[in-house]
């Protein structure tokens, strides 16, 4: 199994461009499904869950290739309706293309994606919303067997209870080619969901009030292919300017999506780094010891302070002056990075859904093993600003989101290696 090396003591400082976004090209590649001919994904980072979602495309007739940072995918001849459980069963989102056979085919065979490191990942509001629109769904030991009773998904008016991410992503999916209009009230407004629907436009959709609560889908027979460049991942930006915040050194984030990051600039700025942003550019230097944050963070859906950002910024504050608090709303069990944090050094106190972190004035470095996607960057990031070396196993889970973070981490002047 691969592990990072980390030797700790260096000042992250240097010009780093932004990857594209993993959860907005993976509901984007599900959405090709929709297209009949091919679509041009550019910006598309090479992530291990960007790979298994193409695994999931070529089982179901798709052509996916990769060049560099550019994905083409063919779905003119969508010839399987059912993806297998081992390619369910490789990552959390895969639930999504449940919505985008719907939406092409009209029925599909899926399997429940299973719960992963952040707890029990229900899907019923996934489900729920589905039925609303037509769809008869069995649910067998494992199994979901989909099927429009009328071969086509029907608009409908729909409410969520909680502005699910995924759930709003799969009735979009299934509502581009749906007869009839489809209205979501309380939906997601994550930038990612404006990536997706801006895909689909530009694939001839209907859709409207996306980053609203309320969207408006009008169905259509069928969508064609477009070139199209994918968002930059603003939670893998505001790692890297949390890793400089940890490490009190200076960065510029090229082709960075500034107006989706402003939920942690604000937020940055709170700790006492200097922050200037210009044309797809942010500018961040931290010279001294960061303050801790005086009011509570709680994780929000957006447009608040994103879940995904919770456990890169709670790395950077355990060396800060003062006790910082978060509140996480959005997962059952998103703290599992605590243990790591604390053995090199921090002094973290977790109860229930609340955090309370006393800045240290120093970290150590330590052998741990990374729980989670985020989780696995917030130990890279104290690690970097720990003394000493540190070893980071199961990097599995952070090479699901970040491009060869060592190559990244060593052109900012990090110490990093990948070993194995
Ligand atoms: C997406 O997950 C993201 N993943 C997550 O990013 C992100 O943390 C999350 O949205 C919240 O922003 C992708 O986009 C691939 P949800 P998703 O449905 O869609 C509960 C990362 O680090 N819920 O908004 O699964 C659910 O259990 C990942 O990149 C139900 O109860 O998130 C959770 O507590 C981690 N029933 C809450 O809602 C449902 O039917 C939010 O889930 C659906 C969700």
């Amino acid at each position: 199994m691969q592990k990072f090396i980390v030797e700790g003591g260096s000042r992250l400082r240097g010009e780093l461009p932004l990857q594209g976004s993993k959860n907005s090209a993976l509901p984007i590649m599900a959405a090709t499904l929709l297209c009949h001919g091919e679509c041009v994904l550019e910006n598309c980072p090479r992530l291990t869950d960007i790979y298994s979602a193409s695994r999931i495309l070529n089982c179901l007739g798709c052509r996916c290739t990769f060049s560099d940072n550019t994905a083409a995918v063919d779905s003119l001849s969508v010839d399987r309706t059912a993806v297998p459980e081992e390619l369910m069963r490789e990552m959390r989102s895969s639930i999504i293309f449940m919505g985008a056979i719907l939406g092409r085919a009209g029925e599909c065979t899926v399997s429940v994606p299973g719960g992963c490191e952040l707890g029990p990942r229900p899907i019923d509001m996934h489900i729920a919303a589905l039925r609303k629109m037509g769809i008869e769904i069995h649910e067998t030991c494992g199994g979901i067997l989909c099927r429009a009773s009328s071969g086509r998904a029907r608009g409908a008016k729909l409410s969520l209870a909680f502005p699910s991410v995924g759930a709003t992503e799969n009735i979009i999916l299934c509502a581009v080619t749906a007869d009839g209009e489809t209205v979501i009230n309380n939906a997601a407004r994550e930038p990612e969901i404006c990536d997706l629907c801006s895909f689909l436009r530009a694939c001839g959709a209907e859709i409207s009030g996306d980053g609203e609560s309320r969207i408006i889908i009008n169905g259509k027979e069928k969508l064609h292919g477009c070139r199209y460049r994918i968002m930059s991942d603003r939670i893998v930006g505001a790692t890297y300017l949390a890793m400089t915040a940890a490490t009190r050194g200076e960065i510029i984030l090229t082709n960075a999506c500034v107006p989706e990051m402003e939920p942690f600039l604000s937020v940055f700025e709170q700790t006492g780094c200097s922050i200037y942003t210009g044309e797809n550019k942010i500018y961040m230097r931290c010279g001294t010891r960061l303050k801790a944050i005086p009011d509570r963070i709680r994780t929000m859906p957006h447009p608040g302070f994103p879940t995904d950002a919770q456990a890169v910024l709670m790395a950077a504050l355990i060396t800060a002056e003062g006790t910082s608090v978060f509140e996480e709303n959005i997962f059952d069990c998103r703290y599992r990075h605590t243990d790591a944090l604390v053995k090199m050094g921090a002094d973290i106190q977790v109860l229930g859904k609340v955090a309370i972190i006393r800045g240290v004035p120093k970290l150590h470095g330590a052998n741990v093993e990374a729980t989670d996607l985020r989780g696995g960057a917030a130990m890279v990031s104290a690690a970097l600003a720990a003394e000493g070396a540190s070893e980071i196993r199961q990097i599995c889970h952070i090479d699901r989101g970040y491009e060869k973070m060592e190559e990244a981490v060593s052109r900012l002047g990090g110490k990093m290696l990948r070993i194995g």
